[in-house]
C-alpha cells in the first residue's frame, strides 16, 4: 500500500532516485531541481507516492507557467515531470498520481494544466490535444503528444496562444 502526498525536504534525493530509475537518465531528475530553485515551483503540487514502510515509489510535479494570449498572458500549470520506480510501474501509482494531483491542483483555484507526454495515458484523465483548444507550442513536436486539460470545463472557451516555458524548462535539454 502506498499514500499520496506532497513533497518534504527529506524526499529531495529520494524524488532524484526515482526520476533517474523511471527515466533512465538524469534529465528529468535535473529539470526536477531546476524547477525548484525557480520562481515556477509551487511546493503543494510536487507530490511523492510513499509506500507504508517508507520508500518513495512515485513523483509528480505540476509547476506554473503561461500561455502568450492577443490579450496578455494566461497562467496554467505545466505536468512535468512524473515518475514512477521501474518494479512499481504498471500497477497504477501513475494514475494516482495524476488523479491526486489535478484534483490539488483545482482546489488551489488553477484553471487547466498542459503536459507534453505519452498520448496513451493523459487523455484518461480528461487531457485532450492542445490543438484542439487553440493552443500551440513555441516548437514543433508530434500534434497527439501536446495535451491539455481544464480543472474548470470551457475554462479555455476563447483563449487561443502559445505556451512560453520558464528558464528553468530550457535550462536541462
Ligand atoms: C508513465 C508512468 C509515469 C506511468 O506510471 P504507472 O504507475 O506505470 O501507470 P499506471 O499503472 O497508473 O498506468 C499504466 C498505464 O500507463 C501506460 N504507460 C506506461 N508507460 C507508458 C509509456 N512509456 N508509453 C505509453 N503508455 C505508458 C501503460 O501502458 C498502462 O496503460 P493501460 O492501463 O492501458 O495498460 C511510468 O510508467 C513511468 O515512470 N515511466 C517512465 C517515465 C515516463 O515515461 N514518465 C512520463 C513522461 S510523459
Amino acid at each position: 500500500m502506498y499514500k499520496i502526498r506532497g513533497e518534504v525536504v527529506e524526499d529531495i534525493q529520494k524524488i532524484k532516485e526515482v526520476n533517474d530509475q523511471a527515466f533512465g537518465q538524469e534529465n528529468e531528475a535535473m529539470l526536477v531541481e531546476a524547477i525548484r530553485k525557480s520562481d515556477s515551483f509551487i511546493p503543494d503540487l510536487s507530490l511523492v507516492a510513499e509506500t507504508n514502510d517508507g520508500d518513495v515509489i512515485g513523483h509528480i510535479l505540476f509547476s506554473l507557467i503561461s500561455i502568450e494570449t492577443t490579450d496578455g498572458n494566461e497562467s496554467v500549470l505545466a505536468l512535468a515531470p512524473m515518475a514512477v520506480k521501474p518494479e512499481w510501474q504498471n500497477k497504477g501509482v501513475g494514475s494516482s498520481l495524476v488523479r491526486e494531483g489535478l484534483e490539488r491542483c483545482k482546489a488551489a483555484d488553477y484553471r487547466s494544466v498542459v503536459v507534453l507526454g505519452h498520448p496513451e495515458f493523459y487523455p484518461r484523465f480528461g487531457f485532450v490535444r492542445a490543438s484542439t483548444k487553440g493552443i500551440r507550442l513555441p516548437f514543433e513536436v508530434s500534434d497527439e503528444v501536446f495535451m491539455i486539460h481544464e480543472l474548470v470545463p470551457g475554462i479555455l472557451e476563447g483563449i487561443e496562444g502559445t505556451v512560453r516555458y520558464p528558464e528553468a524548462f530550457s535550462e536541462v535539454e
